[in-house]
């Protein structure tokens, strides 16, 4: 038999059914409650809800689990590209050889960007952040790329795609490029998706970069790591945006932009700020610990806690290995990296730290593994943004796909003034 719940509602009982997922997680499926009873559901935050069903992500927070499309992250981390992960996520499936051949071949065709584009990124004024460029020039894509209207076809659908997750790489070096105003660095086609971006970064022409193996491995990863992350902040927003039937480009750059957030994916940016900040005031960890438990204090300390993670996330796990290993290879030794290691064990042995499980979450180490590859800390948020992307993606097309796709429109309760009539501004006390 079919479990259902039972509620209670003023004079009437319902029952509402359950739907249980594919790992055993059960959901009460509220559709028909304001229909039945005229009650809505109330949930801040949308801790308590979920908004749609998804075959993407399974992410337990309590026991620290996150697979893509089934497989473990550990293992993508370890033996995947990130080319192939982004395959994965939008396509359900590993893909054969021929089909990340020609996945490659694809994202070498779109890696260009249209020469008018650079004129854009001139006139932001100087010191705007990458993100908010980020977000405008995806956006911008849709006027220099206006075949989106046939997306129905699935050549086109993956030609948008592949143009996406090329693209985004090379307009993320040109805007680091041309806000130094150095000679923007075009893609080449002997290199593979990792090296091509570092070295539209970092080459120059009086001083070649050495592409090494150690920064591609460290970069893949860390892209593999941030791929997708089921019903996140930014991955909502594109689904909520994207449910409009807004085009894909719009989609995206509504994803940026609530990525860039400090409680989101700018939370690496923050992190480094931070260790940076107890290195200036002489290192000392336990006032930023005592701060961050003061509630009288808005400090929190940036890279620990998350939404769902309830013990510790396991991409921190990752990135953390990741971070040593890099540091190690490069024979570089950061004093922020120290920080962070005494920050992490002063925590994780503090009750208040225990009592609301607040573990260290992907961006506590993650920036200084983009530090050691030499990115500058505005452009770690973009960094994230790349590599979430084939999640966003994924995430639109499930939607887009779905024949009961609708438009997100959440319920509201109202707790303002009831009715009252206009005052005529003559007539005006300070209580109108
Ligand atoms: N430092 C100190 N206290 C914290 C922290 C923190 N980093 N995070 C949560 N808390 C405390 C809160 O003060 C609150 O305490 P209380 O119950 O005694 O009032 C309790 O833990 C719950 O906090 P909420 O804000 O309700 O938890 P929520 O799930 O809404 O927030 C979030 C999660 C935003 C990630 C939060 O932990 C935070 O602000 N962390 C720092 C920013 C950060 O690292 N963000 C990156 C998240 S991962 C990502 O987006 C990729």
């Amino acid at each position: 038999m079919n479990e259902t719940i039972k509620l209670i509602a003023g004079d009437m009982e319902i029952e509402l059914p359950v739907i249980t997922g594919a790992e055993n997680e059960k959901a009460v499926d509220i559709s028909s409650l304001r229909q039945l009873t005229g009650y809505v559901t109330l949930d801040p935050g949308l801790g308590n809800t979920a908004t749609c069903l998804s075959d993407i992500t399974f992410m337990d927070g309590e026991k620290g689990i996150l697979r893509y499309r089934g497989i473990p992250v550990e293992q993508l981390a370890k033996q995947s590209s990130f080319v192939e992960t982004a395959y994965l996520l939008i396509n359900g499936k590993l893909p054969s050889h021929q089909e990340l051949t020609q996945f490659s071949v694809l994202l070498n065709d779109q890696s260009l960007v249209h020469e008018d584009m650079q004129k854009f990124y001139g006139n932001f004024p100087p010191r705007s952040h990458p993100m908010g460029i980020l977000s405008a020039m995806v956006n911008a894509l849709r006027s220099f790329y206006p075949e989106l209207e046939n997306m129905t076809r699935q050549d086109a659908l993956d030609m948008v795609v592949a143009r996406l997750i090329s693209k985004i790489r090379t307009m993320a070096a040109m805007s680091y490029k041309i806000s130094r105003g150095h000679k923007v660095i075009y893609p080449r086609p002997d290199l593979d998706y990792c090296s091509n971006f570092l070295n539209m970064m970092f080459d120059n022409p009086v001083k070649p970069y050495e592409i090494r193996k150690e920064c591609v491995d460290a970069l893949n990863a860390f892209w593999i790591l941030h791929a997708d992350h089921e019903q996140n902040c930014s991955t909502s927003a594109v689904r909520l945006v994207g449910s409009a039937r807004v085009n894909l480009y719009a989609a995206i750059s509504a994803g940026i932009a609530a990525l860039w957030g400090p409680l989101h994916g700018g939370a690496n940016q923050a992190v480094v700020e931070m260790l940076e900040n107890i290195r200036d005031n002489g290192g000392n960890v336990k006032p930023y610990i005592e701060r961050a438990k003061d509630k009288n204090d808005p400090f929190r300390l940036m890279g620990f806690g998350h939404r769902v993670y309830k013990s510790y996330d396991p991409r921190a796990k990752i990135i953390k290995q990741i971070c040593d290993n890099l540091l190690e290879a490069l024979e570089l030794d950061d004093s922020l990296l120290d920080i962070a290691r005494q920050l992490e064990e002063v925590a994780l042995n503090d009750d208040y730290f225990i009592d609301h499980h607040l573990y260290p979450n992907v961006d506590f180490y993650s920036g200084i593994v983009l530090r050691s590859l030499g990115f500058p800390t505005n452009m770690f948020t973009v960094m994230f943004a790349i590599g979430r992307l084939p999640g966003w993606i994924s995430h639109w097309m499930e939607d887009s796909t779905d024949p009961k796709w609708k438009i997100y429109r959440p319920r509201q309760v109202y707790t303002g003034p009831t009715i009252r009539d206009y005052v005529p501004i003559n007539k005006r006390d300070s209580e109108s």
